[in-house]
């Protein structure tokens, strides 16, 4: 209502050509709309809207949303959902779909999305600055905003991490009975067996992942968090997580009888994932898809995508923030993470053949 009084207005002050006091009603009608929050015609006062399909978590997006939205006027719809979900429903919808961007994580995801044709090119002069080629598709469907890191986790109590060195060593005999793993249903796990599959081959994956199995002290878990809380408990005495899941742990209990451990460090390095975004194929709205990916990419934001939930930044110029520095530096393994997506479904049959539930 308010704005059709005020275009009403308007017009008839432009009859009389008063364009000072026009102006004065524009900027007042325009403030009153920005604070009434109500809904308003197809004009060019009308807030634009980008919406999101996020398979990250509402607390990690919301306050990054909100600040894009107070520097640039562009709000942000979002939805959030299991990665499978929110791809099955940009199938469906095609283009139905409200969505302008899909935020997920694991390069295994999001190569999936694009597989089935559900992005298009980011096309951002910006993005190719900000973010390094190693981290985004090679199509330009997606690109990577924060990177987390797949590690070996073990207890200080029991363990000398003299005795830690790589991934494929937690397969030894000397392991038996001491390990605790993710289940292999979770991408982070086909990724992280995607990873050795590239750089050892099949077969010898295959005995690792055999050797993993048979050094399980109890079956596999649904969660890295568990993982950590059954080698504090004394279950087993190492296994492999993301590191944020250890840094929220260790947050509740600074004393936690647990410690990271960086493998691989003579060879390929630490096995790193990511969480990224891509343009939707049917975006309504690619422009500000692509502004936003931009905004994120930028130092000022990357602090924080990376920061709220313990992840290293994608931006080379910024720097974790000081708790997930203090776990140190660490060679990480350069194979580019598009890879892990093509070589997701022979990751999957392979744990399969090895008996990795
Ligand atoms: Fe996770």
């Amino acid at each position: 209502m308010k704005s059709i009084v005020c275009l009403g207005l308007m017009r008839k002050v432009m009859v009389v050509s008063a364009a000072f006091v026009f102006a004065a009603l524009l900027s007042a009608c325009s403030d009153q709309e920005e604070t009434s929050g109500t809904n308003h015609g197809p004009d060019s006062s009308e807030p634009e809207v980008v919406t999101v399909y996020s398979a990250r978590a509402e607390h990690l997006i919301k306050p990054l949303f909100d600040e894009f939205t107070a520097e640039t006027g562009i709000r942000v719809q979002y939805t959030t959902d299991t990665e499978a979900a929110l791809i099955a429903r940009l199938q469906t919808e095609q283009d139905r779909t409200p969505a302008d961007a899909l935020l997920t994580v694991d390069a295994g995801n999001l190569w999936h999305a694009a597989e089935v044709d559900m992005l298009q090119p980011i096309n951002s002069e910006i993005v190719r600055e900000n973010v390094p080629d190693y981290l985004r598709a090679s199509d330009d469907s997606w690109a990577a905003l924060s990177i987390r890191a797949r590690t070996i986790v073990y207890s200080t109590a029991r363990v000398d991490p003299a005795e830690l060195s790589t991934y494929e060593a937690l397969a030894d005999e000397k392991w038996f009975g001491r390990l605790c793993l993710r289940t292999s249903a979770k991408v982070y796990n086909q990724s992280l067996v995607a990873s050795m599959i590239d750089a050892l081959g099949e077969e010898r994956t295959e005995d690792i992942v055999s050797g993993w199995v048979k050094n399980l002290a109890v079956d596999p878990m649904s969660n890295d968090v568990m993982v950590i809380q059954a080698i504090e408990a004394g279950v087993c005495d190492a296994g492999i997580v993301n590191t944020y899941y250890f840094g929220r742990q260790e947050a509740e209990n600074p004393e936690i009888p647990v410690a990271l451990f960086w493998p691989n460090q003579e060879g390929r390095g630490v096995h790193i994932n990511i969480s990224g975004m891509g343009i939707t194929r049917y975006a309504k709205h690619p422009e500000l898809a692509r502004q936003l990916i931009d905004w994120l990419s930028y130092e000022k934001a990357q602090k924080d995508f990376a920061g709220l939930n313990k992840e290293y930044p994608v931006n080379p110029k910024v720097d974790p923030v000081p708790e997930v520095q203090a776990w140190g530096n660490f060679k990480r393994d350069p194979i580019n993470v598009e890879q892990l997506g093509a070589l997701q479904a022979d990751a999957i049959r392979l744990m399969d053949r090895a008996g990795y539930r």
